[in-house]
């Protein structure tokens, strides 16, 4: 059994889909994607769900062949904050790139999101995987992928240190004497380290989470690395139960090993669900997205994660073909995997590409078949929670009216939040300033 009291849920809200063609299904929404009110009607339902938090992904790079929802999206730090105005427990979860933000930018938006949400901002670390990124930053190069892991384990710490600069009674506001602030309690970090320099302190306040909750996506070695150094969650993907239970106890191993509790941390593999009243009905809705997809389209999709290759070059009905090194020096755990599977299968490009453009997820059934899976995931340390994909967007509405219900019933998922913060929600201790706690002044 997993040490985590109860299963924790998120949402990905990702306008017109994470595929190609899914904007065509009949019941999307074509500009979703920079629609707040198509934002704000999909969190509701996930509030109303009691999900621990919603999820807005992002990536710095796009071309004529991306998905339509990389083409015309909004930024995670904004739709955040319009979403913390209308919203009162479910947490604020955003994307933002170690390698492309500077920590004091970084740490001041999430800051003010975490105060104007109560406590309920969280930051998801990326290494920003599109080389192509560079070229909208004014650099020469991408840093390779190892140095972008050095960068973000800086930066993090960067970041952190600057959540730190006021100790939490610092402001005083006192009319009478005249004193806003005790100096006492005002700290500047005085960083001087290999990728940044940084002398603080930051112009805002810790929250009533004490600091937003820090995700990292990466699966990489050096991804699962700096999660179990230093995130207090992970977001991942696997096929199969047999994997995510892997990569869990790998994450959690290396957590302990840093000196942290296997509680310090929580990991949300992703999965896309599709609730039918019957088996049947649901394949026919996971056959409606699939048919929607053309072989060029599947291509293109694929092409993404090894630095936009064109793979219309190749026989689509021969071997995938051999790409050496392409992808590792961006999607890295994700083009290893796709390598290494068509090789063990055999499989055609045709079969990699149209198995990456529209994956075909085990959870694609009946309420009751989704919530057995789901179970056995929680309770056999594949996930402390879920990302729940939605595909179209009646699929988020599905899975809380008729999946959700049934794990309440199971007692895995609550039935009211048990707290006002993200990390009260999450079971995640709230960090003591480092200055309060080691008596530390400078
Ligand atoms: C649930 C989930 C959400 C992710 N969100 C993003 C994102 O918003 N932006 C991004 O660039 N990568 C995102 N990723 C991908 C990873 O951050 C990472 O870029 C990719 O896995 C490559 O890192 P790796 O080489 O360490 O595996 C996400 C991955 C998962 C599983």
């Amino acid at each position: 059994m997993t040490t985590r009291k109860q299963l924790k849920l998120g949402a990905l809200v990702h306008g017109v889909g994470g595929s190609m063609s899914g904007w065509r299904h009949p019941e999307v929404q074509t500009d979703a994607s920079v629609n707040f009110d198509y934002y704000q009607e999909q969190v509701k339902i996930a509030e109303d769900g009691k999900f621990d938090l919603v999820f807005i992904a992002d990536g710095l790079y796009i071309t004529e062949k991306s998905i339509p929802h990389f083409l015309n999206r909004f930024e995670p730090i904004t739709i955040l904050s319009a979403l913390a105005a209308v919203t009162k427990n479910i947490g604020l979860v955003g994307t933002l790139s170690s390698t492309y933000s500077e920590p004091f930018t970084v740490a001041r938006q999430f800051a003010s999101i975490d105060h104007i949400s109560n406590g309920r901002a969280g930051w998801n670390l990326v290494t920003s995987p599109l080389e192509g990124s560079a070229k909208n930053y004014s650099k020469n190069d991408h840093p390779s992928h190892d140095d972008r892991y050095k960068i973000a384990e800086e930066h993090l710490e960067v970041t952190r240190g600057l959540w730190d600069s006021w100790e939490d009674d610092a402001f005083i506001r006192d009319k009478e004497s005249g004193v806003f602030f005790d100096p006492q309690k005002l700290h500047r970090l005085n960083h001087k380290g290999k990728y940044y320099q940084v002398e603080g302190p930051l112009n805002i306040g810790r929250s009533k989470q004490g600091q937003p909750v820090v995700f990292q996506a990466g699966s990489s070695e050096s991804g699962k690395e700096l999660a179990g150094k230093a995130a207090d969650a992970v977001f991942t993907g696997h096929d199969n139960i047999e994997d995510a239970k892997q990569f869990y106890k790998e994450v959690k191993e290396r957590a302990v090993a840093y000196g942290r509790s296997k509680d310090d941390i929580a990991i949300f593999p992703g999965i896309a669900p599709i609730v039918g009243r019957t088996q049947e009905e649901a394949e026919q809705k996971y056959l409606d997205l699939v048919n929607l997809t053309s072989i060029e389209n599947a291509l293109d999709y694929l092409g993404r994660f090894f630095e936009h290759h064109d793979f219309s070059q190749y026989p689509l009905d021969e071997p995938f073909p051999d790409v050496g090194d392409l992808g590792k020096n961006s999607f890295r755990s994700g083009t290893d995997k796709i390598k290494k599977e068509a090789k063990e299968k055999g499989l055609t490009l045709r079969q990699v590409a149209l198995q990456a453009a529209t994956p075909r997820s085990a959870f694609i059934g009946t309420p009751e078949k989704i919530a057995n899976l789901i179970q056995e995931w929680y309770e056999q340390e594949a996930a402390d929670g879920l990302m729940i994909y939605s595909a179209i967007p009646s699929a988020l509405k599905d899975f809380t009216e008729q999946v959700i219900p049934l794990l309440q019933e199971r007692g895995i998922f609550r039935t009211e939040y048990e707290a006002s913060t993200l990390r009260g929600n999450l079971g995640l201790k709230i960090p003591e300033n480092r200055y309060s706690s080691s008596l530390v002044r400078n």
